[in-house]
């Protein structure tokens, strides 16, 4: 991957990405780049769940239900529109999963690390592709009602939701801390 790629790599916001997305064949790619990543003692601690199409509304329907229940209407009228609309910002939504497995050599959290390298993965391989991206999570990663819509297992949680599409307009530089600022080199 070239150095350049990787210094100038940005996020592009959900709500700026559009059709076209990866097609099946393409999804697979990202799939293959999001398992090649470190994985201490090769545990396969992240599984993937694709939202294309109609299974994004499908989504927001119900997530749109909980957000309802839970907030017994105090809410405005618009935030349940979000709600309903969430996954369809972006023609494809992956969700990463971290799905730890019982280790005495791995440390859950080595196992979740993995699953933050997976995102990232995708972003990269999405941007390979020609597409763009964001990493996100929001309530929905964190709430078991929505674990269990997700049927996820107990010891399972979201790592991440990866937008990804075609971007509307290409995103402004930002600000970055210079390097400088946050290394050292140690000394005894
Ligand atoms: C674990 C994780 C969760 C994130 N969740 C959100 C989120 O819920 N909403 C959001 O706007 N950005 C979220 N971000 C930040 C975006 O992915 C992205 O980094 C941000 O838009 C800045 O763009 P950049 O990556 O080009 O610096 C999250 C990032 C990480 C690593």
């Amino acid at each position: 991957m070239p150095l350049q790629f990787l210094l100038k790599r940005r996020s592009v916001v959900a709500s700026q990405l559009q059709e076209p997305g990866p097609d099946k064949t393409q999804i697979k790619e990202l799939i293959r780049a999001a398992i090649r990543v470190p994985d201490h003692k090769a545990l396969t601690p992240w599984r993937f769940l694709v939202f294309t199409g109609d299974a994004r509304a499908q989504f927001g329907e119900a997530s749109a239900d909980i957000y309802e229940k839970a907030h017994k209407g105090e809410y405005l009228p618009r935030h349940l529109v979000a709600e309903r609309t969430r996954f369809l910002r972006a023609p494809v939504v992956i969700g990463v999963i971290s799905s730890p497995v019982e280790s005495e050599k791995v440390p859950a959290s080595e196992q979740l690390l993995s699953a933050g390298a997976s995102c990232q993965n995708i972003l990269h391989a999405a941007s390979a592709l020609g597409f763009s991206g964001q990493w996100i999570t929001e309530w929905i990663a964190y709430d078991p009602q929505i674990a269990s819509l997700l049927r996820l297992e107990e010891s399972e949680s979201v790592a991440g939701f990866i937008y990804i599409g075609t971007a509307v307009a290409a995103p402004k530089e930002r600000l970055r801390v210079e390097p400088n600022e946050l290394m050292s080199y140690w000394k005894s």
